[in-house]
């Protein structure tokens, strides 16, 4: 897809939210870096987002403003990107003597395209240091209760904002964006059904007629990868890893979901390997590397010699932070030098990741259009190394054996009482000391569990879920009844931080 509204990034924390909203308006928009102005083509409008940076300092991230002029096109400059303009403009910025982070007020009176229909008095978010003095041919848009202008026009189509419109604490911030974008010269829609038949292309012609191999954990970025291969049509093998640290009948299910929409996976049996290499370390560190680097060398010692292309499920987000996380590299994050391996196709040009231009959502909805059902686009995320990260101490077939049936119960549970679609993630973890209880008329000496469930928007932070005492009631009593070794059920209320969202 051509011509996206162009977002250049100067280092905020929300500029790739700047995308997202222009996404959800219907927009096709891609983020690029300072330096890259002349590879957006003809973009229907520029926006220049915040960063943490002074454009006071020597070396400041700076723009190619002639070739901005150039462009015709608007041009919306949010905190960095205003002051920024305002320099370009003629215009003075002074170091401010505090950080102006938080909430403030915007007094705005109507007449101007960008405030348009936009409520005075309404909240904004902040985030600056540095204050503009404009030049004089600037027209002030909006002020703070101080006086201060948060809103410039220094020409027709060139405008400031001094605070974030992306964030929703900022109340009329969607509306403000919205009006930018109504100036905007023809922009490019963004549907995810056209979208689709351009990734249907854009894979067709990457493969260019080679063998292509993909890795499936049942997981959404993966499965939504494989269908999309399948739907291209594209000489593909589907290798999915049993690594004996699956939850309850996970690898059937997997299969048979794929089956659905017809695509045969081939199934790798390595749990034996696994749970032999990890017998008897506790390290939770050390289990995870045994873990990534064992994951690595059977899926290749699977592939062969076969493998042309590598398929990776590496999403939009994780090419933004240069990460790797939704891709194989990411289920073995901790073991970097076997990633070299993926690595060295990738400098051949032998791994394509078709997903790298999509968010989660948009991912989501990309696998309903092509066909997957439902239990496979909300799946809750399932990390790489699978049950071993919620049995904390050492691994053992008994104590799998607990989470998965303990689990198993409380999914259904949450699903049944139509919980699992509002929240992030739930499962149940094992606490590796058994305390003493009662069962029938004797003693016994058994193993406690947690039960965890968590929102979440993005996994660096979670709140717990406030799941109601009856359900909790429920899920307690079948587990105790029905999960043998286990005499003592806790629910863990930890938020993220300082507790993450996995036990290891
Ligand atoms: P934590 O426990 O760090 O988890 O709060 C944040 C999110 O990441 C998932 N997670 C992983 N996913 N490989 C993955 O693919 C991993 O090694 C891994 N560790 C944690 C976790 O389930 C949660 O969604």
């Amino acid at each position: 897809m051509e011509n996206p509204i162009a977002v250049i990034d100067f280092g905020s924390q929300y500029t790739q939210l700047i995308v997202r909203r222009i996404r959800e308006f219907g927009y096709f928009s891609k983020l690029y870096q300072p330096g890259e102005l002349r590879d957006t083509g003809s973009p229907p409008a520029v926006i220049l987002s915040g960063g943490p940076r002074s454009t006071l300092e020597p070396d400041a991230p700076d723009i190619d403003f002639d070739y901005l002029k150039s462009l015709g096109v608007p041009v919306l400059g949010v905190c960095y990107g205003m002051q920024l303009l305002n320099l370009k403009f003629g215009g003075s910025v002074a170091p401010g003597h505090t950080r102006e982070y938080g909430p403030a007020t915007l007094l705005t009176s109507p007449g101007n395209p960008l405030f348009d229909g936009v409520r005075d008095h309404s909240q904004i978010w902040m985030s600056h240091s540095d204050t503009c003095r404009m030049p004089e041919t600037a027209r002030i848009l909006g002020e703070n209760l101080d006086g201060i202008p948060v809103g410039l026009q220094w020409a027709d189509n060139f405008f400031g904002i001094q605070f974030h419109p992306e964030v929703s604490h900022t109340d009329e911030g969607k509306k403000i964006l919205r009006n930018f974008l109504n100036l905007a010269k023809n922009p490019t829609p963004f549907r995810i059904e056209s979208f689709k038949d351009h990734l249907i292309e854009r894979v067709r012609q990457e493969a260019a007629g080679r063998k292509v191999v993909c890795g499936v954990s049942g997981g959404v970025d993966s499965s939504v990868l494989a269908a999309l291969l399948h739907e291209s049509g594209v000489d593909t093998r589907y290798i999915f890893v049993d690594n004996g640290l699956l939850r309850k009948d996970e690898a059937r299910e997997v299969q048979d979901q794929f089956r659905t929409v017809g695509i045969e996976i081939e199934t790798v049996d390595a749990s034996r390997q696994f749970l032999d290499a990890l017998a008897g370390e506790t390290d939770p560190e050390q289990k995870r590397r045994i873990i990534g680097r064992l994951f690595v060398d059977v899926f290749f010692n699977a592939v062969g010699d076969d493998v042309e292309l590598l398929a990776q499920g590496t999403l939009y987000p994780d090419v933004i932070e240069s990460a790797t996380s939704g891709s194989i590299a990411s289920t073995i994050k901790t073991h970097h030098n076997r990633v070299d391996r993926i690595m060295e196709l990738k400098a051949q040009g032998r791994v394509i990741e078709p997903l790298d231009e999509l968010f989660k959502d948009e991912v989501r909805d990309l696998g309903r259009t092509l066909g997957l059902p439902d239990p496979v686009v909300k799946r809750h995320p399932f990390p790489g190394p699978g049950l071993a990260v919620r049995c904390p101490g050492e691994i053992t077939p008994e104590k799998l054996e607990i989470i998965r049936n303990a689990d198993r119960i409380y999914i259904d549970l949450l699903r049944d009482r139509g919980w699992y679609d509002r929240v992030w993630q739930a499962y149940a973890a094992l606490i590796p000391t058994k305390t003493v209880g009662v069962k029938g008329d004797e003693r016994c000496y058994e193993y406690a569990l947690s039960l965890r469930a968590v929102t979440s928007e993005d996994a660096m932070t979670a709140e717990w879920v406030h799941l109601p005492y009856e359900l909790l009631a429920e899920i307690s009593n079948r587990i105790l009844n029905e999960v043998k070794g286990v005499n003592r059920v806790l629910y863990d209320i930890s938020t993220k931080p300082p507790a993450s969202i996995e036990w290891e």
